[in-house]
């Protein structure tokens, strides 16, 4: 860790001057020489340095000549100081950088015709650069491969111990899941105690491997490095909107790959802020559903009881005729329709046009309706911005996260990245309150355990505690006495002692957790499913701003609310005017400014202001029969929503479904028509991620079958109703996006916004507040079922669409139980592969257990992904009044044995 705090701008380092190739360089006191030198453009080999983590000095490639000592000395591990003076060139330094490559070639294998790293292996290049020719005395090592784990086989007699593995995987991702061990008189590296690796299976270790002595399970063998086409793009899983190369030979991608290689291992360590250049487990290994047998390649259309291949041409024109019949016969408002967030911005941005000015109906949602739109309503509302203000650097350069109801690495894994820099590098206070214990609450300097379901609770208190503690940021909260004056009288009656009992968070904590964020310079609230995706989402997002505006936190240069988004492009959905009640540019779908505006960009007559159905308004209207044809883009609501919301039989009810998906999904498998659609890799757009940056995905591969991206099925569909789009490709659209949103298009760049709170405070806050402090009588534990049934996500998944990739399912296939506390199993005598029934005032099912220590006593937990048995069926559903949010997160069950 020595070399870090230079970077840490907490630390002032002295500047020096020392001299390199006799020129006098300026550099920062205690940094590596080594990024000294490198800073001006020389680059010296340097196998063991990577620049994301502290320098190793194993490999002995990076010798330099300091004047004073008489042996070269290695440049990574030595610190700058003034006045030193330092020779990187001569025939001297040659030879011992020649020597050092030899020694590592004189126990390396020679197996470069089968390594994956041929051609692409640090090793070659510097034996090729130091001419080094006569390998007779390389020796081979004969250790047997180690393929225990399900992604990555490790060839130790590849390896050249340069730990960069160990290093990655300890230093930067915080995981430690690797080590050198003594093993058959060589040091190897092996998982943790020799056992099978069991990590995050991120392939960061794989990544910086310099030699192929980790190699991809999945694209082994396949390939010689120069047969692959790379496409720089955006991972299609999350909304941390990672960039990656998708490699693709012929028709078939490869391998994943990102800009953290041992090929980009210079860089300025501070700049690792921004994001250090890896990819999770799903963005690197996730890849296989793209090509998967399992792709639709026609479109299909129902006859009789049969969805039965049909060519486009026929496909669409009953698709067309059906919707035509539909509207002359029942008008626009007989027609709805939803998309995905997995869709390009272009593709939202078409499909709103689509439904409001081709079908003429503002019956539209997408999947941003499943908590995102609690966060940007909140926001917006008290904030005037619909998304999160802080990116990635402020994050990590943050000096207190508060992370509330969110399992950040399972969700965004590569945000997590950035907290645990934020602990590592920043040595921020980071409080993480959930109801599981998560991988970032052991990492964390506060972790609290909380009964689920009370974060906003924990809410009240840690802004009651604020008050009582005069926490307070006096210039901002006096100018707005009346404000301030409502939000005391709004939370007078918590008492912290009530909360502590009904959310097992202490006084002292809830203390604690007020005075370092109101203390801390740069202070962020981070808050995610366990707020946005639970009843009263809207209103606790609402508390949060409270919070950061009485100490004051709005508005000051790295501090803010955030929210994370765990669709990649949940805030593009909402920035174009996927939803009801927003046009692009989340302008009001009310306001007459603004209607006017598209409506001339368009040339069409929208549909009535306040007219308009979300997602549950949609599947209501399609049970009575008032909606009679739905188009679904991507969307799964059969296999996503609880039976209680009764999607099957809102569907069984329409005269027209038609899917377009790349998959056959539960839903397709009933509509009238499947129209088969291209995966993000197949097509161009952009992304919008959780900071706001607008990112590229670019086409790697050709359609698959006759599958076609969603724009240009929409086009088509358009076309045929009788619009007269001429987009030739997704540009297209984007210069009409751009034309009609100036500057959303600041590719590769947070847009900045500026959050500003005194419009609100000075115009209906006082009326406003008193409702999000109402006090909620305590329910009576006697009533009430003795476990809480979480569903959520697991890190090796997203949405359903994951399940589709054999490496993901490799990884974390579908077990089918139920997560528990090994003590609550103790306690009702159930062990691993036990049958229990579960019961929620909804049903009863029978499934096994599974012992899980993150799992916090009296929960259990069921990934979200998996639908068999379908204990997504016994959750109760609760819609936010003010967002249309429907919350199935969550409910109180009974386990007994069975
Ligand atoms: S895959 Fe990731 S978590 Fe696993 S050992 Fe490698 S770097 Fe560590
Ligand atoms: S496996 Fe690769 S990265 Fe790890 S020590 Fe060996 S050569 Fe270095
Ligand atoms: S799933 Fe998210 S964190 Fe993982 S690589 Fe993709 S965008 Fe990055
Ligand atoms: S790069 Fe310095 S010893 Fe390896």
């Amino acid at each position: 860790m020595g070399l870090k705090p230079a970077t840490n701008p907490d630390v002032e380092a002295v500047a020096i001057e020392l001299s390199i190739d006799g020129k006098s360089v300026t550099a920062k006191g205690g940094v590596s020489l080594y990024d000294v030198i490198s800073s001006t453009g020389k680059i010296i080999p340097a196998m063991c340095y990577h620049y994301t983590f502290d320098p190793f000095g194993s490999c002995g490639m990076c010798l330099v000549m300091q004047e004073g000592k008489k042996a070269p000395v290695r440049s990574c591990t030595a610190k700058a100081t003034a006045g030193m003076i330092i020779r990187t060139e001569g025939d001297d330094l040659f030879q011992a950088r020649k020597k050092a490559v030899e020694k590592h070639l004189s126990v390396h294998p020679l197996d470069c015709p089968v390594c994956d790293a041929d051609g692409h292996c640090e090793l070659q290049d510097t034996a090729f650069q130091h001419g080094v020719t006569n390998l007779a005395n390389a020796k081979q090592k004969f250790i047997p491969e180690d393929t225990r784990s399900p992604v990555l086989d490790f060839n130790m007699n590849r390896c050249i111990a340069c730990a960069e593995c160990i290093n990655v995987c300890k230093d930067v991702l915080m995981i430690d899941a690797l080590q050198f061990m003594k093993k058959g008189g060589f040091n190897q590296v092996v998982p943790k105690g020799d056992l099978a690796l069991s990590c995050e299976f991120c392939g960061d270790c794989l990544a910086v491997c310099p030699v192929g002595a980790i190699t991809n399970k999945f694209s082994k063998y396949l390939y010689k490095p120069w047969q692959m086409k790379k496409t720089t793009t955006t991972c299609n899983y999350c909304g941390d909107g990672c960039q990656m190369y998708l490699e693709t030979k012929d028709a078939e991608v490869v391998r994943v790959t990102s800009p953290l290689s041992w090929k980009n291992k210079w860089g300025d360590r501070a700049e690792t802020a921004k994001g250090h250049g890896g990819l999770c487990v799903r963005g690197r290994f996730g890849f296989e559903y793209i090509d998967s047998a399992a792709r639709m390649k026609q479109p299909l259309l129902r006859k009789g009881n049969q969805l039965v291949e049909t060519p486009w041409l026929e496909t669409m024109h009953q698709v067309v005729d059906r919707f035509s019949e539909i509207r002359r016969k029942h008008g626009p408002d007989a027609i709805a329709g939803l998309i995905t967030a997995r869709c390009t911005n272009e593709e939202l941005y078409l499909f709103q046009k689509l439904m409001r000015a081709g079908f003429g109906t503002n019956h539209l949602d997408s999947s941003a309706r499943y908590g995102h739109l609690n966060f940007v309503h909140a926001s917006r509302h008290a904030l005037g911005i619909g998304r999160s203000p802080n990116d990635w650097e402020d994050l990590t350069k943050a000096k207190a996260v508060l992370l509330i109801g969110s399992n950040i690495t399972e969700t965004n894994p590569l945000t997590a990245v950035r907290i645990k820099e934020a602990i590592r590098v920043y040595n921020a206070q980071v409080v993480v309150i959930d109801s599981t214990v998560t991988n970032m609450a052991k990492l964390a300097s506060h972790p609290v355990l909380i009964k689920p379901g009370t974060e906003g609770l924990v809410i009240d208190g840690i802004v009651k505690a604020t008050l009582d503690l005069d926490l307070i940021d006096e210039d901002c909260t006096k100018k707005h006495p009346q404000a301030f004056k409502a939000l005391k009288a709004a939370v007078a009656h918590i008492s912290l002692e009530k909360v502590a009992a009904r959310t097992g968070m202490s006084v002292e904590a809830l203390k604690n957790t007020a005075t370092i964020f109101a203390e801390s310079s740069r202070s962020i609230i981070l808050c995610a499913e366990g707020i946005v995706r639970q009843p009263h989402g809207y209103q606790n997002v609402l508390k949060l701003i409270d919070l950061a505006w009485v100490t004051g936190k709005l508005g000051q240069p790295g501090c803010g609310v955030n929210t994370v988004t765990e669709e990649p492009n949940e805030q593009g959905a909402v920035d174009m005017g996927a939803a009801p009640e927003f046009l692009p540019g989340q302008a009001s779908f009310d306001d007459q400014t603004a209607r006017d505006r598209f409506a001339k960009a368009w040339d069409v007559t929208l549909p009535a202001a306040g007219s308009g159905a979300n997602l549950v308004e949609i599947l209501k209207r399609c049970r009575s029969g008032q909606i009679r044809a739905l188009y679904v883009i991507g969307e799964n609501p059969l296999a996503t929503l609880p039976a209680s919301m009764e999607v099957r039989a809102a569907l069984d009810r329409l005269e027209l479904l038609v899917v377009q998906d790349p998959f056959l999904t539960d839903t397709a498998r009933m509509a009238h028509a499947v129209l088969p659609a291209c995966t993000f890799a197949e097509k161009d757009g952009t992304f919008t991620n959780l900071e706001g940056r607008v990112l590229r995905v670019r086409e790697a591969i050709d359609p698959i079958g006759e599958s076609l991206p969603d724009w240009h099925i929409m086009t088509a569909l358009a076309n045929a109703l009788g619009c007269q789009w001429e987009y030739e490709s997704s540009n297209d659209i984007q210069a009409e996006i751009m034309k009609l949103l100036p500057g959303y298009y600041n590719l590769g760049q947070p847009r900045k916004v500026v959050p500003s709170v005194d419009r609100y405070l000075s115009n209906g806050y006082a009326t406003d507040v008193a409702a999000r402090y109402r006090a909620s009588a305590p329910s009576d534990p006697k009533n009430q079922r003795p476990f809480a049934l979480l569903m959520g996500q697991v890190l090796y998944h997203s949405g359903k669409m994951s399940t589709k990739a054999p490496g993901l399912i490799t990884i974390a296939p579908n077990t089918g139980r139920l997560r528990m506390n090994p003590q609550d199993m103790e306690r009702l005598a159930v062990g691993e592969g036990t049958t229990v029934r579960l019961t929620s005032d909804r049903g009863s099912m029978q499934l096994a257990v599974q012992p899980d220590q993150s799992i916090a006593p009296q929960t259990c937990f069921f990934p979200e992904h998996f639908n068999e048995p379908p204990v997504k069926d016994l959750m109760l559903v609760q819609v936010d009044p003010t967002t249309g949010v429907p919350s199935f997160k969550q409910t109180r069950v009974t386990i007994e044995k069975a």
